[in-house]
């Protein structure tokens, strides 16, 4: 079964298999991503979120099926090439965020627009504005050891979504939060993000921050079990 595929859908994945070993982690998933658009996938351990995540932004290679970003296979590119379109088109938030230790909140944030190529002075500037949009104004110096883990995955976000990415990836970005920093950080996220006009698309385990995002998809056992219209 292959879901059609609107004009407006822009991230695509047709009849993505990923195997392990005999297993297949993904068994056949047919999933769309429109611009701007916030998407929540959902399903219990092992069932292949992180995998579906990984395929869709170009880090693992599907063993069968396409993703297409604005029309284009992405799947069939080399390492270069695909590494090359993480860092222009997409942005990434982990569970932890994976700073820098040794850089500033502000030098983390400016890094993925230093690797596009922007001027130092440039860069920092904006990262600052980015922090101050994600309400860490007076923290752009301090060094990921020195914040909360909710200040530094704000960072995260910030750095994220300091080149405008068309979508964002998140694993699990508030697992490692109690639920009240993790829902005032998925707020930030969700908020921010609008102003890129950033598709998000988010591994949860968490039913309420799903329930935030305008769709949900359910995985079970490397397939799209439901799709849930909020
Ligand atoms: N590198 C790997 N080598 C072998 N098996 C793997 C590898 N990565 C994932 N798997 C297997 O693929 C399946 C899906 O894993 P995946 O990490 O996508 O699950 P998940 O839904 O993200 O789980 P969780 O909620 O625990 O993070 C699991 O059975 C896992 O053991
Ligand atoms: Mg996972």
């Amino acid at each position: 079964m292959t879901t059609p595929v609107g004009d407006t859908d822009f991230l695509v994945g047709r009849g993505l298999v990923k195997r392990y070993g005999e297993a297949a982690a993904l068994a056949g998933v047919d999933l769309a991503i429109r611009p701007g658009e916030v998407l929540a996938i959902v399903g219990p351990s092992g069932s292949g979120k992180t995998t579906l995540l990984h395929v869709l932004a170009g880090i693992l290679r599907p063993d069968d099926g396409q993703v297409l970003l604005g029309g284009h296979r992405i799947d069939q590119l080399g390492e270069a090439k695909r590494s090359a379109l993480r860092r222009h088109e997409f942005g990434f938030v982990f569970q932890q965020g994976m700073l820098v230790a040794e850089l500033t909140a502000a030098e983390n944030t400016a890094l993925p627009l230093l690797l596009a190529g922007t001027r130092k002075a440039q860069a920092m500037s904006e990262a600052r504005g980015w922090l101050e949009r994600l309400g860490l104004s007076g923290m752009e110096d301090r060094h990921p050891g020195e914040m909360s883990g909710g200040q530094a995955q704000r960072v995260a976000i910030a750095r994220a979504l300091a080149h405008r990415p068309k979508v964002i990836f998140a694993d699990e970005p508030t697992g490692a939060l109690d639920t009240k920093t993790g829902a005032a950080t998925m707020q930030a996220l969700l908020s921010a993000a609008r102003t890129t006009n950033s598709a998000v698309v988010i591994v949860t385990h968490d039913r309420e921050l799903a329930a935030k995002a305008g769709r949900t998809v359910e995985i079970r056992d490397g397939l799209i079990a439901k799709e849930v219209l909020v």
